[in-house]
């Protein structure tokens, strides 16, 4: 191979810099978790508008020392999207104010997704990245299981931090999708008289199913030192069990990001266990919220989050994203007949999968 043209150097130079901005890909995610602990979204938003550099600092709880690292932190998390950075030239002190992402990461925001990135950046979910390359030179099931011996679901059951963690992500994450499933596919729940959310999590998608639907009587069934202690209503009610075991009977059954952990054999026994529990009923469906590979082609924002979510699967997990042509293998192969796919939830999907 021959170095020596001028367009040669600059193809090596450019794919130096590719190198060095995906090696330091990581320092996204830390600046933003380093952001969300000093509460900079929140401080910014409080002051009502935008917020110049000193006040910024004056309000951080931070050492003496760090204030003039400050305005780094801030550049860097300008450039990848959580703030602007506005200049008064009578001032000569720039300014920060909210975007739309760094909005959804106040506290009070009825979204607020602050517990997404505590839990997928924090050491438990980040160490296993380390056993990656060795995990595929031997036979343990993920690299999770190789870090801690034991499987995420196992670690969770016995580490409460990581149990809290984790669940509060999913409140994040369940809270808006269950609010657009309600305002886009209101439909899809139309008519139901039962339904059982399996792997329903402390139950954020019942709740907001339940205000919707007041006559439909809601179950969420989830792993026992999940539900533990939960206090049901009129309409909803807490079952710990084991969703490979048997599944509440119901005419209806959500698996919210519950498939995508799991692998093809695995998600072939929840689908015959939600089989048997919607029985013979006329309205029986089964109602999946995950990622569909490949559909919305071209949204290369989209792409990405599914090959990251896919990633995340194979190193905590078992699971993985898939494809139409994969969920399709899957629903036939438990024995149902016909299911719908509205790509209408961010980067995942409603699937409609009928008996
Ligand atoms: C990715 S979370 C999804 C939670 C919820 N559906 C949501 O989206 O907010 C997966 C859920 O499956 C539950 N789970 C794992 N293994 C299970 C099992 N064998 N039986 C029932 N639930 C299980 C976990 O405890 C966890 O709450």
């Amino acid at each position: 191979m021959s170095f020596d043209k001028e367009d040669d150097s600059s193809k090596l130079l450019e794919a130096q810099t590719h190198i060095f901005n995906q090696t330091f890909g990581f320092i996204n995610s830390m600046s933003l978790k380093c952001a969300i602990d000093l509460c900079i979204p929140d401080i910014i938003h409080n002051y009502g508008q935008s917020m110049p550099l000193s006040k910024l600092i004056a309000s951080l709880p931070i050492h003496p020392s760090k204030t003039c690292f400050v305005s780094r932190l801030m550049q860097i998390l300008v450039h990848s999207g959580f703030f602007s950075q506005h200049s008064d030239d009578s001032k000569q002190e720039v300014s920060y104010a909210l975007t739309d992402a760094s909005a959804l990461l106040l506290k009070e925001h009825p979204f607020s997704m602050t517990c997404l990135p505590q839990v997928i950046l924090d050491p438990i979910l980040v160490n296993p990245w380390f056993q990656f390359s060795t995990w595929f030179t031997n036979d343990e099931p993920t690299p999770f299981h190789a870090q801690n011996g034991m499987t995420f679901w196992d670690y969770a059951g016995r580490e409460p931090k990581l149990n809290h963690l984790f669940n509060d992500a999913m409140i994040n994450d369940t809270r808006l999708i269950s609010s657009v499933m309600i305002k886009k596919c209101k439909g899809v729940l139309e008519g139901l008289e039962s339904l059982v959310d399996v792997g329903g999590g402390t139950g954020t998608m019942v709740k907001a199913i339940a205000k919707s639907f007041p006559h439909l009587k809601c179950t969420v069934f989830d792993l026992p030192h999940v539900v533990h202690g939960l206090q049901g209503t009129d309409n909803i009610e807490y079952v710990g069990g084991d969703m490979f075991q048997a599944i509440p009977s119901a005419d209806s059954i959500m698996l919210k990001t519950i498939m995508h952990n799991w692998n093809d054999e695995e998600c072939l026994k929840i689908l015959k266990r939600c089989k048997e529990a919607i029985g013979k009923k006329d309205k029986g469906k089964v109602i999946i919220i995950d990622v569909v590979i490949g559909n919305l082609k071209g949204d290369s924002v989209l792409d990405q989050t599914k090959l990251y979510y896919d990633m995340e699967m194979m190193v905590l997990v078992t699971g993985k994203e898939r494809n139409e042509k994969d969920w399709a293998k899957l629903f036939f192969s438990a024995g149902f007949n016909h299911y719908k796919i509205t790509p209408v939830l961010g980067f995942k999907s409603l699937i409609e999968v009928y008996p």
